[in-house]
């Protein structure tokens, strides 16, 4: 099980190279992580994958949308840059569609993520797409006079999951089996949700 401030480094660590926030932003991410283990943000959650040495190298997080109705938002999912393309994002945003489903619609009915309109975030942008989000809106210089926020939308109750053509990725009770590139199986990675100190 996953606790305390080791964690933390290693996920603001990945958000920092993944370029999800400079070094600049990241003490509003900081925050996040501090205040979910510190429980003064308790409707925050964790997941993240650790590789078979117990490294983390994949983590997202959500929480409910303040003043609005059973909406999540998706605050963050970074990959580390080398386990990019194989299937781990996917896994991801998976989970938390589907942890937020099995609470039902009287808690979660929509999820929400955001992202840079900069070109830097094309991939990201197709990848929110992919995944059944639609573009609702752009915040005009939301991140800087040439950074456009943009917010991508989608129905919890329409469970349309991507479809992979080559899904190189099962997963079970947290256990995610992964083959590689030259379709071996590799070491098996877990899948986790972190928890606050007791
Ligand atoms: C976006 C991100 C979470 C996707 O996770 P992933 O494990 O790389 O993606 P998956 O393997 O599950 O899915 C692949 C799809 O993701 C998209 N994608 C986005 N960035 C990608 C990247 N760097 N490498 C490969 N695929 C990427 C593509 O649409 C790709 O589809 P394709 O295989 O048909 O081309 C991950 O690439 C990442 O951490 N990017 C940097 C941080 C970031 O942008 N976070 C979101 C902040 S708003």
């Amino acid at each position: 099980m996953l606790t305390g401030c080791c964690d933390a480094e290693r996920i603001e660590q990945i958000a920092i190279d993944t370029n999800m926030f400079s070094v600049d932003e990241v003490g509003c991410f900081d925050k996040m992580l501090s205040g979910f283990f510190d429980s003064s943000l308790a409707d925050h959650r964790w997941f993240v994958v650790e590789d078979s040495r117990g490294r983390v190298i994949a983590a997202a997080n959500d929480a409910p949308e303040p003043f609005a109705d059973r909406m999540g938002n998706l605050y963050s999912i970074a990959v580390v840059a080398e386990e990019q393309g194989r299937g781990l994002g996917d896994l991801l945003i998976e989970h938390v569609e589907r942890e937020l489903r099995s609470r039902g619609d009287a808690v979660a009915r929509v999820l929400i993520v955001e992202a840079s309109s900069t070109g830097q975030y094309v991939r990201t942008r197709e990848f929110y797409r992919n995944h059944g989000f639609g573009k609702v809106a752009r915040i005009r210089q939301f991140y800087g006079p040439a950074d456009d926020k943009v917010v991508f939308w989608k129905s919890l109750a329409e469970s349309a999951q991507r479809v992979t053509s080559v899904r190189k990725i099962a997963f079970r009770s947290g256990v995610v089996l992964v083959r590689g590139s030259d379709n071996v199986p590799r070491p098996p990675l877990m899948l986790q949700e972190l928890q606050q100190f007791p």
